[in-house]
């Protein structure tokens, strides 16, 4: 089964056309990687097929489960790290955990905490405010805390943004890890972190999708001599070279 099928789909904000009609088919265990420049619609795709907004029209698909009849099963099986992490800045890092896993209703609560303490590394700054941490740790902590349900599909809307290298190698290293378990699909604005952790990436444009294929793919079929400039060919739809 695929874990994503959108046909057409669809938002439109008054005459302003977000996401354009997407054709999207994503396999289970694969590693997504979602890019475009600012406004080309992502994050727009993200919330539609995480039930967070309607679409204006078309049909998608999670694992079988279309999102607008089965908006509750859907929730069960997917997650997302937004944007704007989300995290509770006055709680500390243990408290935002346990915090979430109430929200849903975790059976092993302290087994799944103590498992995701463990992968993210995240002991030392357990008893930590969430606001008094770096941006990588709250990045770190937000991702931790979408997988408290153990989520089949998981969404990571521009995870590194504006970190520095060390902490966005260091957030590879947590994707990494998941690579393979569960569906992942990323956005961001990094060719070399699209490079080295996608299976295959989308290139969004002015809320259409212009391409699909491995990095590989679209390097050959641009005709560029490295992803980057694929990347933009692909997204200029050939006007800048
Ligand atoms: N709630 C909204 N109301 C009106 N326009 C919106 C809204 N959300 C997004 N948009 C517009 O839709 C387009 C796509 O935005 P978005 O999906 O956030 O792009 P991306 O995540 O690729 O940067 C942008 O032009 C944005 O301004
Ligand atoms: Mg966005």
């Amino acid at each position: 089964m695929l874990a994503i099928e959108t046909n057409n789909l669809t938002k439109k904000y008054k005459d302003m056309t977000a996401v354009n009609g997407i054709n999207l088919e994503i396999k289970e265990g694969e590693l997504f990687a979602l890019l475009g420049t600012n406004g080309a619609g992502k994050t727009t795709t993200i919330k539609m097929l995480s039930t967070l907004i309607y679409p204006s029209s078309g049909v998608a698909k999670i694992l079988g489960n279309d999102i607008i009849e089965d908006r509750q099963k859907i929730k069960e099986i997917l997650n997302v790290s937004p944007q704007e992490t989300a995290i509770a800045p006055n709680l500390s890092v243990k408290e935002n955990l346990e915090f979430m896993a109430g929200v849903y209703e975790v059976k092993n609560k302290e087994e799944k905490i103590n498992e995701l303490v463990e992968m993210f590394k995240l002991n030392e700054v357990l008893s930590k405010k969430a606001k008094s941490l770096s941006g990588g740790w709250q990045r770190k902590l937000s991702i931790a805390i979408s997988l408290i349900n153990d989520p089949k599909i998981l969404f990571l809307d521009e995870p590194t943004l504006g970190l520095d290298v060390i902490a966005r190698k260091e957030l590879w290293k947590v994707v990494e890890k998941l690579k393979g378990k569960i569906t992942i699909i990323l956005t961001t604005h990094y060719m070399e972190e699209a490079e080295s952790l996608s299976d295959r990436v989308g290139i969004m444009s002015k809320g259409n999708i212009m391409e699909v294929g491995t990095t590989d793919e679209l390097i050959k079929k641009s005709g560029a001599k490295n992803f980057e400039d694929a990347f933009v060919k692909i997204a200029t739809g050939g006007e800048v070279e």
